[in-house]
């Protein structure tokens, strides 16, 4: 008993020294976080990661930073407005994969098909925002949901299988699945990329009571600039990475390669990611059915004093 209030006060007042961070465990994009870890962090003591994300900023004190799409970092920051973002660990522009059977040449062909993504995702915003940028309304098309694939052979509630059985006409979310549905039907895959309709912002958050702690602060600051020091890494000498990025997400090489380019290991970001918020901050709230966050609080939200202390 005393043993668990003391874990609990050290572990609230950053006392233990051992940052706790939320992410995906699943997906490419977490995997800078292991590597900072394991090869460049050197904060107070080892820095642990959890199954999760930036929600877990908003249910639970004992998180200092968390990772996921800024889509799932807009939504927390709504109704938690202690949250920042702090840092871009990559970004990446989606695909829709489509079967040229089904009669599918140009996105608007998608009109009236059967399109797989996860609800309620980055995914299904970029669903929605390849479709408007081609003049078709939500409503003029059916979401399927399916489940992720990481490695062939795909399971048959899968994406790319469901693509191949013709249960879906075209599906988009994040690497790998769109890759392995374009191997599963071949030469009646064509693709829609458009990375200034949608591209993932794969953040990095923390909250403003861990960013005040001067001692938590000072082991985000390395961890940031660990993160960014795996970055270099990631985008310079892939192939030192590549073999140990697959095995952490269970993923073949060759796989990996092919969708390597498609994430781009960001860091500090560009001035274009207000108006990118915005934009989507506008179209979540119709779905979400609350109130627009003001671009002032954006302004907020996008910390960059993590950045200027590297
Ligand atoms: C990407 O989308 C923009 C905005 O809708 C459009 O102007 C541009 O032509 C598109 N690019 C491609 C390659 O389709
Ligand atoms: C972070 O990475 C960027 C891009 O490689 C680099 O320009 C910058 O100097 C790095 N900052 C630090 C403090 O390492």
């Amino acid at each position: 008993m005393r043993l668990s209030i003391l874990a609990l006060t050290l572990g609230l007042y950053g006392l233990g020294g051992a940052l706790k961070i939320s992410t995906s465990l699943l997906w490419i994009e977490h995997t800078p976080q292991p590597y900072a870890i394991k090869n460049f962090y050197k904060g107070r003591s080892a820095a642990t990661l959890h199954s999760g994300g930036v929600a877990s900023l908003g249910s639970d004190a004992s998180f200092d930073l968390a990772a996921n799409a800024e889509t799932q970092g807009l939504k927390q920051y709504a109704n938690h407005r202690n949250i920042r973002l702090i840092y871009v660990i990559c970004e990446v522009p989606y695909r829709i994969v489509a079967n040229k059977a089904a009669g599918i040449k140009t996105l608007a062909d998608l009109k009236g098909k059967r399109i797989g993504t996860f609800k309620g995702s980055s995914a299904a915003i970029f669903i929605h925002n390849m479709m408007a940028s081609a003049g078709v309304k939500d409503s003029d098309y059916n979401v399927v949901s399916g489940d992720m694939c990481m490695k062939a052979p795909c399971a048959s509630n899968s994406f790319p299988q469901m693509l191949k059985q013709r249960k879906i006409d075209a599906f988009g979310a994040w690497e790998p699945v769109v890759e392995l549905g374009a191997q599963a039907i071949g030469d009646n895959a064509i693709i829609f990329q458009n990375a200034s309709v949608f591209r993932e912002v794969y953040s990095f958050y923390s909250t403003t009571q861990k960013l005040n702690n001067p001692a938590i602060r000072k082991d985000i600051v390395e961890f940031v600039r660990a993160l960014n020091q795996t970055l270099d890494v990631f985008r310079d000498k892939p192939e030192s990475v590549y073999q140990w990025v697959a095995s952490e997400v269970g993923m073949d090489v060759p796989t990996l390669k092919a969708v390597w380019d498609d994430h781009k290991w960001t860091g500090p970001w560009k001035p274009d990611l207000m108006d990118y918020l915005v934009a989507e901050d506008a179209y979540l709230a119709r779905v979400d059915k609350r109130q627009v966050i003001p671009k002032k609080d954006l302004e907020t939200f996008l910390d960059t004093s993590i950045l200027e202390e590297l």
